[in-house]
């Protein structure tokens, strides 16, 4: 059987790195499309040994960046077997909502959900052909708020809707599904030049049902399940993984 190639965008950090270096595990082929050259060429240096990855120089906002990406990928491996849409401006607060610019607004919704869209016009022939199947890495925000998150919150409930759309409209071939991560400490995978140590207190852990913070393996083990043949009846959905921080009901004392 041919290997198994998988896009993964914003893949050169963070969850999306995690998730890059757990499919190269499996024994699937990686291209890391991410728009920070720095980081990309970190992460192939540190994933090299593992097995075939690539860093293609991608602005998933950029419809042009994206035809090129998937051309690319294209070249180098041949087919296309997986999408994971993760690339994400996450620093969710834009301040008030009146003095968010449309400039800001878009950016946020061009990168966080119209680069889904477009991911996904480029690859769905390639997907079809290898009855392949698409990942949307949302957020937890997408299900609840703090102040002042407007931009973010809107662009990861897009993704949840664009998700459903996609499902319907791709099947039988390719399956679409989400994931809402929740609190997921990412500072060991960053670029060297942004890695700090993690400073998470007791209370950051304790105040989750499931005891702790959660790790980017906790998000890269759910994509590894649904890319793969065990979840053939899933399409649609949306699998929160947040150590139960949208179940716990809080009252002021
Ligand atoms: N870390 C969390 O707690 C958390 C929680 C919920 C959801 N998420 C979502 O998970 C995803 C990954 O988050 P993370 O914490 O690993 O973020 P991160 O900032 O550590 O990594 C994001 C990566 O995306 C890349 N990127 C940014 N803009 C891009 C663009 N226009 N085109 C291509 N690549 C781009 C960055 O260069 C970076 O490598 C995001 O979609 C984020 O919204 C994260």
């Amino acid at each position: 059987m041919k290997r198994r190639t998988a896009m993964v965008t914003g893949g050169a950090q963070g969850i999306g790195f995690c998730i890059s270096r757990t499919l190269l595990k499996d024994g699937w082929s990686v291209v890391m499309a991410d728009i920070d050259a720095e980081a990309g060429s970190e992460a192939v240096a540190r994933l090299r040994r593992g097995g075939p990855v690539a860093f293609v120089p991608t602005d998933v906002a950029d419809d042009d960046s994206v035809k090129r990406a998937v051309q690319e990928m294209v070249r180098r491996f041949g087919r296309i077997d997986a999408v994971i849409n993760n690339a994400g401006i996450s620093a969710p607060y834009n301040g008030p909502v009146e003095k968010v610019t449309p400039d800001q607004w878009n950016r946020i919704l061009g990168v966080n959900l119209t680069g889904t869209f477009l991911t996904t016009r480029h690859a769905a022939s390639y997907l079809r052909k290898a009855r392949g199947s698409i990942v949307n890495i949302a957020s937890t925000r997408a299900l609840q708020s703090e102040p002042n998150s407007e931009a973010y919150a809107a662009s990861k409930g897009g993704l949840l809707a664009l998700t459903h759309a996609l499902a319907v409209s791709l099947g039988p071939a390719i399956r679409v599904n989400a994931i809402c991560p929740g609190w997921i400490d990412v500072t060991g995978l960053k670029k060297r030049s942004l890695r700090r140590p993690a400073t998470l207190s007791r209370a950051d852990h304790a105040q989750h049902p499931v005891g702790r913070v959660g790790v980017p393996e906790d998000i890269a083990a759910a994509v590894r399940f649904l890319v793969g043949p065990e979840s053939g009846f899933i399409t649609g959905q949306n699998l929160v993984i947040d150590g139960g921080m949208t179940r716990r009901m809080i009252y002021v004392e």
